[in-house]
This record gives C-alpha cells, sequence and structure tokens, in this order.
C-alpha cells in the first residue's frame, strides 16, 4: 500500500484544519524526535557502560551546563506549543462579526437544526462555502458534543446554557457530523451530515424550504404563552418593555447590571425569572421550564432579537402571526427524512 493511501488525518475542509493540524504535526514530530533520542541513548549506554569489571566507576558530581539545557530546551519547547496553539485556540473560538448564524439542538439521539430563516433540518446541516457560520448550540437534555472531523470543531452541548461555535467550510460536499459525548444508548447513532454547498446552490436550497423565520415563531409563541399580558411594550406595562432591548445593558431590581441583554440572559430570565428581576419590576413572572422546549426558547430569543420599537403585538391580537395562506399559519411538523 502506498503512503499516500492511509488516511492519517481527515480531510481538510475548513480554513482552520491546516492550523490545527500543523500543530498536531509538530507536536508529533518533537514527541517523536525525543524518545528516539533518549531510546538510542539508552541502548547506547547500556552499551557502552555494560559492566566489565569489579571496580566502582568515578560518579558523576553534576554540571550546570548540562542541566540547565535539559531544562531550559524543553521549556523551550513546551511554549511555543502552549503560544501556538493558544492562538490557534481563540481563533477557533472567536466567531467572525459576520457569520451566519445557525441554531442546533442535541437531544437523545439526534441532532436538530434551525436556520435563521425558518428551515430546520434533522441529522443535517446545509451551510455555504467560503463563509463562516456561526452555531449555537443547546440541549434538551444530557451532555452532547458536535464533532465535525474534516473541519477540526468540537463543542459540547450543555443542557442549562448556550455555547458556540463556528467554521468555515473550503469545498463543497458531504462531512461526517458525529456526537462525541456518551449520551445513551443511540448514542452511536446520532450522527449526520454537513453539506457544504456552493453559495448559490445553498440561496436555492434556502428559498426552496423556506418557511415562518425563526422570530415570525417566536411572534407566535410570545402571544400563544401570553407573554405579551404583561410584556405589553406600553406604560402601564407589568413587565419590562422588550423592544430594542437585545444586547443592551439592563438594571437590575438589587443594583447589579447586566452587561448585555444577550441570549443566555433571555434564556434564564424565561427559565428562571426571578433570578435577574429587573429593576423597577416586581418578580412576578412564572416560570416557563417544561413549557417551553429549547428549540421554542430559540424562536422566542430571535423574536425578542428582532423586535424593534413599536412592535410588540397587540395583546387582542389572535395567536398566529398573519398570513395570506392560512395553511402556512401552523408550524408544519418535522420532515422526517
Ligand atoms: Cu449525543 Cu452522544
Amino acid at each position: 500500500m502506498l503512503m499516500a493511501d492511509v488516511a492519517l488525518f481527515p480531510e481538510q475542509a475548513s480554513t482552520i484544519a491546516p492550523s490545527v493540524d500543523h500543530i498536531y504535526c509538530f507536536i508529533i514530530g518533537t514527541t517523536v524526535a525525543v524518545s528516539s533520542v533518549v531510546a538510542i541513548l539508552v541502548i547506547y549506554f547500556a552499551i557502552k557502560y555494560r559492566r566489565r569489571s569489579e571496580a566502582p566507576p568515578k560518579p558523576i558530581v553534576g554540571s550546570l551546563l548540562l542541566e540547565s539545557l535539559w531544562s531550559g530546551i524543553p521549556l523551550l519547547i513546551v511554549l511555543v506549543m502552549f503560544v501556538w496553539a493558544a492562538r490557534v485556540y481563540f481563533e477557533i473560538v472567536t466567531p467572525p462579526q459576520d457569520a451566519i448564524d445557525v441554531f442546533v439542538v442535541g437531544r437523545q439521539w439526534m441532532w436538530t437544526v434551525q436556520h435563521r430563516d425558518g428551515q430546520r433540518e434533522k441529522n443535517e446541516m446545509h451551510v455555504p462555502v467560503g463563509k463562516p457560520v456561526k452555531i449555537t448550540l443547546a440541549s434538551e437534555d444530557v451532555i452532547h458534543s458536535f464533532f465535525v472531523p474534516d473541519f477540526r470543531v468540537k463543542q459540547d452541548a450543555v443542557p442549562g446554557r448556550y455555547t458556540h461555535m463556528w467554521f468555515e467550510a473550503t469545498k463543497p460536499g458531504r462531512y461526517r457530523l458525529y456526537c462525541a459525548e456518551y449520551c445513551g444508548t443511540e448514542h452511536s447513532k446520532m450522527i449526520g451530515w454537513i453539506v457544504v454547498q456552493d453559495p448559490a446552490e445553498h440561496e436555492e436550497w434556502l428559498s426552496s424550504r423556506a418557511d415562518l423565520s425563526m422570530a415570525q415563531r417566536g411572534r407566535q409563541l410570545f402571544l400563544r404563552f401570553q407573554c405579551v399580558t404583561c410584556h405589553s411594550g406600553d406604560s402601564q406595562a407589568k413587565a419590562p418593555n422588550l423592544e430594542g432591548l437585545y444586547n443592551r445593558p439592563v438594571r437590575l431590581r438589587d443594583g447589579t447590571d447586566v452587561p448585555a441583554a444577550n441570549d443566555d440572559y433571555f434564556r434564564e430570565s424565561i427559565l428562571n425569572p426571578p433570578a435577574k428581576v429587573v429593576a423597577g419590576y416586581e418578580p412576578i413572572m412564572p416560570t416557563y421550564q417544561g413549557i417551553v422546549t429549547e428549540e421554542e426558547l430559540l424562536q422566542l430569543v430571535a423574536f425578542i432579537r428582532a423586535l424593534r420599537p413599536g412592535e410588540t403585538p397587540p395583546r387582542n391580537e389572535q395567536s398566529t402571526a398573519p398570513q395570506s395562506d392560512p395553511k402556512a399559519r401552523e408550524p408544519k411538523p418535522f420532515q422526517q427524512k
């Protein structure tokens, strides 16, 4: 078999993949080099200093130069590894500003994917080539781990919080998606595909699957759960106005501040309302723990994020968004593949 046939690494299909592999090669190379030197010296010294007479050998008292070298050189090597890997790590954990948002919920035992414009998928994620994609991960039950070996990215989906990851695919194709955290009996079946498409093809795919956007679904939920009764946006409201609140600082009842009302803040406020009560309001909101799913939470947050001044729906509005096609009012059942 030719060496070229041996797949030592998975395919490099993201912008970060070569950087990760370079570090990996450096670490493997260093390990092989150091181990070889040690192994060769062990054999060499074993032969050279084998017992040949009863006369005791002269003891070695020590050498400052030698000791400095064998401490200094390894220190330098591991510092190179540390600084280099840290730089790549920061690149991996910092999504670019212009990244496309995709939302993923892990549950026993599948991945559900939502795009901003409402397209939903199961165990599959369609993304365009050459564009950064930021993934917000949530879990409905236990810890899962979103792992795409060809992209060299892996991130846990942790119950009770949002985690993030990003990648930019470099070539169209289908790439394996795995769950990389043992999550129960069917963990090994929690697999899927990342489908990387040409931008034009991706646009076409998006428009062919267009549906109510996440924000529109969130608006329906906002009415269905009666959030609007208190978050009515007017001056007599019993709860804070949510218009234009996303990413803005919030002063709390206890005098502390939330620096930015982000996804995690809204998620917590829906599931555990007494945790961070806004200044000037009473802790009267009931919890929605066990009532909303993680997918619905993402939709509610998308709605709040898109909510501009004056856009809070009127209290008496039907719990469906206005749509010309009555069939389009109900969210479509999840498509089985
Ligand atoms: Cu989900 Cu393993």
